[in-house]
């Protein structure tokens, strides 16, 4: 089973916690940001993970990461810049094959103790994408989308200035090998970036695109200081 882990980026938000080094190496509480979604791809099942980061960082997360005892082989890859969530499609093309896999954000962290039996369920029975929302009181900040009674996308945007619902989509995705193509087919958004709802969109177009709303779990997205702290003291406050 394999996954690609998204750690590069600008992390503007946590300067200058992030001048010299990559957010995803930051500590949230007693381990790098990075191990907690190496740790969810673990338990999902992953056995194999393309970590993809900046020109700079990416020797330190294979220095870091060759001697751990994970049961994973990994694989590197740099982005020379960030153009968005949605370019590790394209980068990882060779590592992706004909296969499906999980694409998750460095910087998400997911603790919960079904979590990871409802996505293992849900990447048997994937057949385009499966995304995963949660309820926030920040519309604003996310992927945002607009379900049904059945829990069916009828619509999605990013970072919506107007929020048709609460349900953010959060950073892990399920995808089959044709987000490929549907990257290729991207063009930058007004930001500049070749974003990851529009993926979403086109399997959404296609009538392949599946949410999972979750109920139980705690999720954080630690892209700026205030839930990177939330993030460590919830742990901290999960070790005692
Ligand atoms: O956290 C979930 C949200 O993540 C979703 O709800 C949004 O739909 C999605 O666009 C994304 O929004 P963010 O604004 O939080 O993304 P951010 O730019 O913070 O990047 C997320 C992670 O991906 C972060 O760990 C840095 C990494 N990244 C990002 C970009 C744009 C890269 O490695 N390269 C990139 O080019």
């Amino acid at each position: 089973m394999k996954g690609i882990i998204l750690a590069g980026g600008n992390g503007t938000r946590l300067h200058p916690l992030t001048k010299v080094i990559s957010k995803h190496l930051l500590p949230v509480y007693d381990k790098p940001m990075i191990y907690y979604p190496i740790q969810t791809l673990e338990d999902i099942g992953v056995n194999e993970i393309l970590i993809i980061s900046t020109e700079r960082d990416l020797p330190l997360y294979q220095k870091l990461l060759e001697n751990e005892e994970w049961g994973i082989k990994f694989y590197y890859k740099v982005q020379k810049e960030p153009k968005g969530i949605a370019e590790a499609l394209i980068l990882g093309e060779e590592f992706i094959g004909k296969d499906p896999f999980i694409l998750m954000l460095g910087d998400n962290l997911v603790i919960s103790d079904s979590f990871n039996k409802h996505v293992k369920q849900a990447f048997s029975n994937n057949d385009g994408a499966t995304i995963f929302g949660i309820e926030t009181n920040n519309p604003s900040a996310f992927g945002i989308a607009e379900i049904d009674g059945d829990n069916k996308v009828i619509s999605i945007d990013e970072k919506p200035a107007n929020p048709k619902s609460n349900i953010a989509v959060i950073g892990i995705y399920i995808y089959n090998n044709n987000a490929v193509n549907y990257a290729k087919q991207l063009k930058p958004s007004k930001r500049g970036e070749l974003e990851i709802t529009d993926i979403n969109k086109m399997y959404l177009e296609q009538q392949t695109l599946k949410l999972f709303k979750i109920e139980d779990a705690r999720w954080f997205d630690t892209g700026t200081i205030e839930n990177l702290y939330e993030a460590a003291s919830y742990i901290k406050s999960l070790d005692k």
